[in-house]
């Protein structure tokens, strides 16, 4: 897992964005995962001010994101659907077709599960999969102990994420407990993996993740198993990092290579 440690939350969002920009420059069709959550707002941000400034192109972009409500229709202001309109879709030139957002509302969970696994194949796969992390650990909705090996999936939510997301309802009550989600094993699929982190409350996450045993417990240590996990976080959420001189050191002697 590379390791990038920035001062300031804006800092790490440009340089995630740029990592982002790198691929779409390299692979125009790229197909892209996508996260939700306010840890990624300041990359697509970022991707915004590029496509408007420099002429980034998403009009040959295939987009998957990791998860949604159960329950809530496209247009509530807290279905996910309508983050990543408000945030990323409605600033860019992403074709409406080539954007894919699990459905909480369909009639068949389990049907839909494997229509959007199937469709991420029939795409090509994942080129690079951007994810947050829960104060639990837990990346797209893959609370503690969910399987390593999982798939687009119906799942509980933990009562932690639940209070955790509550601050976006007026009502703890309203918050759903169903999620429709990738699987850590679709996740690991993604030929890229860009996690993005900050914060303090997100320390003791960070700290298991990137240094603790791969655990179902923390489904986000599975990147551990990845070739190509990237994770960009601020100070506050490196605090808790045991390592953190040995990653500011590879990352200032790291030699520039073309990536993708
Ligand atoms: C939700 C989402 C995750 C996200 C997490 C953290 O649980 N399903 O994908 O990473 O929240 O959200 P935030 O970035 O707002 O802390």
């Amino acid at each position: 897992m590379e390791v990038k440690i920035s001062p300031t939350y804006e800092a790490l969002s440009k340089q995630a964005a740029e990592f982002v920009a790198e691929l779409l420059n390299a692979k125009p069709n790229a197909v892209l995962g996508l996260a939700t959550g306010s840890s990624p707002i300041g990359l697509y941000r970022e991707l915004v001010r590029m496509h408007k400034d420099e002429g980034l192109d998403f009009s040959q972009v295939t987009t998957f994101n990791l998860d949604e409500y159960v329950g809530l229709p496209a247009e509530h202001p807290q279905s996910y659907h309508y983050f990543m309109y408000e945030n990323l879709f409605k600033h860019i030139n992403v074709p409406k077709e080539h954007i894919h957002i699990p459905s909480g509302t369909t009639k068949n969970y389990r049907a839909f599960c494997q229509w959007y696994e199937n469709r991420i194949k029939e795409c090509g796969g994942i080129d690079m999969q951007v994810l947050g992390i829960g104060s639990d650990g837990h990346i797209a909705f893959n609370e503690p102990t969910s399987s390593l090996a999982s798939r687009t999936r119906l799942k509980t939510l933990a009562r932690q994420t639940i209070e955790d997301n509550a601050r976006f309802f007026d009502r703890a009550e309203e918050v759903p407990i169903y999620a429709i989600t990738m699987g850590v094993g679709t996740i690991l699929e993604a030929r890229h993996l860009l996690l993005v982190a900050n914060g303090e409350n997100k320390a003791d996450a960070v700290a298991k993740m990137i240094e603790g045993p791969v655990t179902s417990m923390i489904t986000a240590s599975a990147l551990q198993l990845h070739p190509h996990a990237k994770v960009f976080i601020d100070d506050a959420a490196a605090s808790k990092l045991t390592m953190r001189e040995y990653y500011d050191w590879i990352q200032a002697k790291k030699p520039g290579a073309p990536r993708f």
